[in-house]
C-alpha cells in the first residue's frame, strides 16, 4: 500500500494469489471498502451487487468508449480498429447493436439446438472413449468457437484453423500487459479470413448469420463490411473463452462438491440450474471496466472524471444482500435471479442465450454419459487474467455409464 492509499487493505487484480481465490478479497471489499481506490494501478472498484448493477446501467456517467478492460492494451480500446460496439457508447453503440440484432436473433440461436448437439457429440464422444482426457483442450476449448463458426457460416474444413487463430487472439504472455505479437498476428489473419467471407457472401448470400448481417437494414441504414467483420471479431473475443471457461468451472466445482454432481446425475433437468449456479458462484468474466465521464460522488468521495472504474461481477454474485449463503455452491438454490454475470442495461451480453443453451446441451450430454469423474489434480492449471476466470487445463478420468 502506498501512502496515498486511504484503503484499509490492498486489492491488486493482477496478483496470482488473488486469482487463486478472489472471494475473500471481494468480501472484504463489500464490507469495508465498497468504493475502493488503488492509486498505484489507478483504478476505482465497486463490489456490492446494487452498485455493480447500477454501474452497468449508468451509461451517462460511466462510459465504455475507452475500453471495458482494466488492462490498457486489451482489445477493448482498439474499438476504432475492431469496430467493437462493446467499447462504444450510445448512440453509436445502439445503432450497431440494433442492426446486429436483426441478424443475431434469439430465434436464430434457438434453431441451432440440433447442430450444437451434433458438435457436442463430435468432440465429447472421442474424449470419453479415451477415459482420461483434458476437458479444456479436448472439449470445452473446442465447442464454443465451433458454435460461433457454425453460426457465421465458416465451412467445416476451415473450423480447426479458425479455432487455432481464435485461441491465439486471447493468448497471454506471463507478465506482459501489451497484446502479444502472436495474438496480433492471429487477429489480423482472422480479420482477413472474415473479410474474405463477407465479400463472398455479398456475391452469393446464404442462410448464415454473415449473410443476415449483410441484409440487416433499419430505415435505410446498413452495417458496413468493416462493421460486420468487427462484430465477427467481437464474438471471438467476447463469446469464445468466456464459454470455454464456464464449462470448465462447472466441472471443477461439481467435482469439488460431489453431492451437487449427484443431484444432476439423478435428475438431468437440473442441468440449467447447474449452469446458473456456476455463473453465479464462479463466473468466467469477473471484472468489467468503465471510465467516469464526469466527477462521481459516492460514499462521501469523488471519483474524478476520466478515472477507470471496475465493476466486480464476481463479487456482486456473492453479495449476502442478494444471495443467501452465497459462498456455498448449491445447484438447486432458490435465489437464482439477479446475476451480474452477463452485465445489465444497454450492453447486456448479446450472447447470453447462446452461452446458456450450449453449456446446458454440453453438460447434459456429459451427465447422461458420465456416472462419476475425478480431476487429475496435479495437471490442473489456472488462467491468470484480470477478467477471465477459469482453467487452462482440467485433466480428468471419467467413469462412463
Ligand atoms: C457483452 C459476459 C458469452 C457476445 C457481455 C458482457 C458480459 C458478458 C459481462 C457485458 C460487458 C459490458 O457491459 O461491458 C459473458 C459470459 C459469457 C458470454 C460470462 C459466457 C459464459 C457470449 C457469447 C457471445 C457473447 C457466446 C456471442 C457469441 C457478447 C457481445 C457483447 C457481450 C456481442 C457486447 C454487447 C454490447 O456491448 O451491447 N458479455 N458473455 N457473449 N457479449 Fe457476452
Amino acid at each position: 500500500m502506498t501512502s496515498a492509499s486511504l484503503e484499509p487493505f490492498t486489492f491488486d487484480p493482477y496478483d496470482y494469489r488473488f486469482h487463486d481465490d478472489p472471494y475473500p478479497t471481494y468480501q472484504r471489499l463489500r464490507a469495508d471498502a465498497p468504493l475502493f481506490h488503488n492509486p498505484e494501478l489507478d483504478f476505482w472498484a465497486l463490489s456490492r451487487h446494487s452498485d455493480v448493477i447500477a454501474g452497468f446501467r449508468d451509461n451517462g456517467r460511466l462510459s465504455s468508449a475507452n475500453g471495458v478492460s482494466l488492462d490498457p492494451a486489451a482489445w477493448g480500446p482498439h474499438a476504432h480498429r475492431t469496430m467493437s460496439f462493446l467499447a462504444m457508447d450510445d448512440p453509436r453503440h445502439l445503432r450497431m447493436r440494433r442492426l446486429v440484432y436483426k441478424g443475431f436473433t434469439p430465434r436464430r440461436v434457438t434453431e441451432m439446438d440440433n447442430r450444437i448437439h451434433e458438435l457436442t457429440l463430435e468432440h465429447l464422444e472421442p474424449a470419453l472413449a479415451r477415459g482420461t482426457f483434458d476437458w479444456i483442450e479436448d472439449f470445452a476449448g473446442k465447442l464454443p468457437m465451433d458454435v460461433i463458426s457454425e453460426l457465421m457460416g465458416v465451412p467445416g474444413p476451415d473450423r480447426a484453423e479458425v479455432r487455432r487463430l481464435a485461441d491465439l487472439v486471447v493468448h497471454r504472455e506471463e507478465g506482459v500487459l501489451d497484446v502479444p505479437v502472436p495474438a496480433i498476428e492471429a487477429a489480423l489473419n482472422l480479420i482477413t479470413y472474415y473479410g474474405d467471407m463477407v465479400a463472398d457472401r455479398r456475391r452469393s448470400p446464404t442462410e448464415d448469420l454473415t449473410s443476415a448481417l449483410l441484409d440487416a437494414e433499419i430505415d435505410g441504414d446498413r452495417l458496413t463490411d468493416e462493421e460486420i467483420i468487427g462484430f465477427m471479431f467481437l464474438m471471438v473475443v467476447a463469446g469464445n473463452e468466456t464459454t470455454t471457461k464456464l464449462l470448465g468451472n462447472a466441472l471443477y466445482w461439481a467435482a469439488r462438491n460431489p453431492a451437487e454432481y449427484a443431484k444432476v446425475v439423478a435428475d438431468a433437468d437440473l442441468v440449467p440450474d447447474w449452469v446458473e449456479e456456476t455463473l453465479r458462484y464462479d463466473t468466467s468474466s469477473q471484472i468489467v471496466a468503465r471510465s467516469a465521464a464526469t466527477d462521481i460522488e459516492m460514499y462521501g468521495r469523488t471519483i474524478p472524471a476520466g478515472a477507470k472504474v471496475l465493476l466486480l461481477i464476481g463479487s456482486a454474485n456473492r453479495d449476502a444482500d442478494v444471495f443467501e449463503d452465497g459462498d456455498s455452491y448449491r445447484i438447486d438454490r432458490a435465489d437464482k435471479g439477479n446475476l451480474a454475470s452477463f452485465g445489465a442495461g444497454v450492453h447486456f451480453c448479446l450472447g447470453a442465450h447462446l452461452a446458456r443453451l450450449e453449456t446446458t446441451i454440453a453438460l447434459r450430454e456429459f451427465v447422461s454419459r458420465v456416472r462419476d469423474y475425478r480431476l487429475v489434480e496435479s495437471g490442473i492449471e489456472r488462467v491468470h487474467s484480470t477478467n477471465v476466470r477459469g482453467f487452462a487445463t482440467l485433466p480428468m478420468t471419467v467413469e462412463v455409464r
